[in-house]
């Protein structure tokens, strides 16, 4: 008997064949034979300076408006650290990212989560949340969101930007996928709608690979000091090394172009996904997603993501539990979709073996 592949619908990591390995074989090279002693050797933790001063540059802020970090998600832990207390309140998108959910309870913080539409967070509702609260920090994630897949509409971003300065919200406004839109215009960010009220964080971990561990945030140089000596207090310095590589890979111009070649690769699997959608779970509500990494699906009635885990995991389909991305419950009949690691091939039966799992408990 042949073995089933399995194909897993579960975390949204990036495909392997994006990782673009040659260039950084050479680009490490170069590094340490220009840069070797600095990227070999302790330094301030807000990041190697010539990369600090190459991302300010390309974000058009000053160097000390940028923090580096080991990757995007420990900036936030950091910022926990630095600026909030337990029983702080945060707000989040609901459904939200689940690891950041995860990290905000670990420190104590209440988490209120705002519901989330397909243009972005009710406004309605966070206008009246409001009323009810006082957050120390909005968590917000507009373009291609996780684990949505929405994005936020320029008119509820210039709203977002207006009650941020009504409140005096921070927001924090985390935009690993911005890059990675397939069709349709860019949205302003809201770090250029309201900077004075903005940490805007992002990362190489899905425009290069998670191993480079290089995400950074930008903001007020006076908040990101207080977060930047947490870090120095944690790790004393991130990973120089990685910072020199990508130093050497941003200066020889590969961003660009391995923009689009994440875009060429990863559009034909969204789209795999939408038609494989229509073709077989025809009466699930899905987010149609114009980029990112996710795409999400209302079951139908009576379908829970639960039952539907058990009933693929018969047949070979690992999907992520629903339940862990809504802050206050809820989310039972909601299935997250990541779809760049697998081919549209893998994701048309993954998909018809889906779909046979809803028939399964629908039928039970
Ligand atoms: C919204 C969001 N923020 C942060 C991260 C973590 O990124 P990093 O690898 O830079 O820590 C992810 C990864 O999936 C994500 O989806």
């Amino acid at each position: 008997m042949s073995a089933v592949e399995t194909i897993n619908f579960t975390r949204g990591v990036p495909a392997l064949e994006s990782f673009p390995t040659t260039d950084l074989i050479q680009c490490s090279a170069a590094a340490l034979a220009a840069n070797g002693d600095a990227m070999l050797q302790y330094g301030p933790s807000a990041g190697l300076a010539p990369l600090r001063a190459w991302l300010a540059d390309w974000q058009g802020v000053k160097p000390e408006q940028v923090l580096t970090g080991n990757g995007s998600l420990e900036l936030v832990e950091f910022l926990c650290t630095a600026l909030l207390k337990p029983g702080d309140v945060v707000f989040t998108e609901n459904p939200s990212y689940d690891r950041a959910i995860t990290l905000f309870r670990r420190h104590g913080l209440t988490v209120i989560g705002v519901p989330l539409e397909a243009d972005g967070p009710n406004i309605d509702a966070l206008e009246k949340l409001l009323t009810q609260h006082k957050p120390k920090l909005f968590y917000v994630i507009p373009d291609f969101q996780n684990p949505s897949g929405a994005t936020c509409s320029g008119a509820k971003r210039r709203a977002i930007a207006e009650i941020a300065k009504k409140h005096e919200l921070l927001l924090l406004e985390d935009a690993p996928y911005r890059m990675l839109r397939y069709r349709g215009a860019q949205e302003p960010t809201l770090f250029s709608l309201v900077p004075e009220r903005t940490l805007h964080m992002t990362s190489f971990t899905k425009l290069i690979a998670p191993g480079v561990r290089l995400g950074f945030m930008m903001g007020d140089a006076a908040v990101l000091a207080k977060i930047g000596k947490v870090a120095e207090d944690t790790y004393i310095s991130p990973g120089y090394f990685a910072h020199g590589v990508t130093l050497e890979w941003l200066k020889a111009g590969k961003l660009a172009p391995q923009i689009e070649k994440l875009k060429a690769l990863y559009a034909p699997r969204l789209d795999a996904c939408l038609a494989a959608l229509d073709k077989y779970i025809p009466d699930a509500v899905a987010t149609r997603p114009d980029g990112g990494f996710f795409l999400s699906l209302t079951l139908p009635q009576g379908v829970s993501t639960t039952d539907l885990r058990a009933a693929a995991a018969k047949r070979n389909l690992n999907l992520a539990d629903g339940l862990a991305f809504f802050p206050q419950g809820g989310g039972e009949r909601f299935l997250r979709l990541p779809f760049c690691a697998l081919t549209p091939a893998q994701i048309d039966e993954g998909i018809r073996r889906l779909a046979e799992c809803v028939r399964d408990v629908r039928g039970k």
